[in-house]
């Protein structure tokens, strides 16, 4: 299948790949799976004292468009609230990257992702 330019860009080029210390109080983790396909996706957001993301990394054993898809992501948060972060659709991540429709499931799994750590990120405040 022809993947978009955008999305080969990211394949090559992913941005903010790496792991966070989850057992650090400002660390929000959202690991999550594509029923689909088997791909699995981790993503954590550090979240400073004012509420905003001011960090976010990923690790995507996938798909490319997954891959793709969770780099997209990573830098989109930065900079945002919690709930701005939550409110993001996976249709805006397939609209950005030109996804074509066997490949929605992926930005479905970016978005999971995301809404996963952000909740990760609240219950820990709450303990
Ligand atoms: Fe093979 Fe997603 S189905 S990597
Ligand atoms: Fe399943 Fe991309 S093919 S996440």
């Amino acid at each position: 299948m022809a993947y978009s330019e955008e999305v080969l860009e990211h394949y090559e080029n992913p941005r903010n790949v790496g792991k966070m210390d989850d057992s650090d109080i400002h660390i929000g983790t959202g690991m999550v799976g594509a029923p689909a396909c088997g791909d699995v996706m981790r993503l954590q957001i550090k979240v400073n004292d004012d509420g905003i993301i001011e960090d976010a990394k990923f690790k995507t054993y996938g798909c490319g468009s997954a891959i793709a898809s969770s780099s997209l992501v990573t830098e989109w948060v930065k900079g945002m609230t919690l709930d701005q972060a939550a409110a993001l659709k996976n249709t805006q991540i397939a609209e950005q990257l030109a996804l074509p429709p066997v490949k929605i499931h992926c930005s479905v799994l970016a978005e999971d992702a995301i809404k996963a750590a952000v909740e990760d990120y609240k219950k820990k405040q709450s303990v």
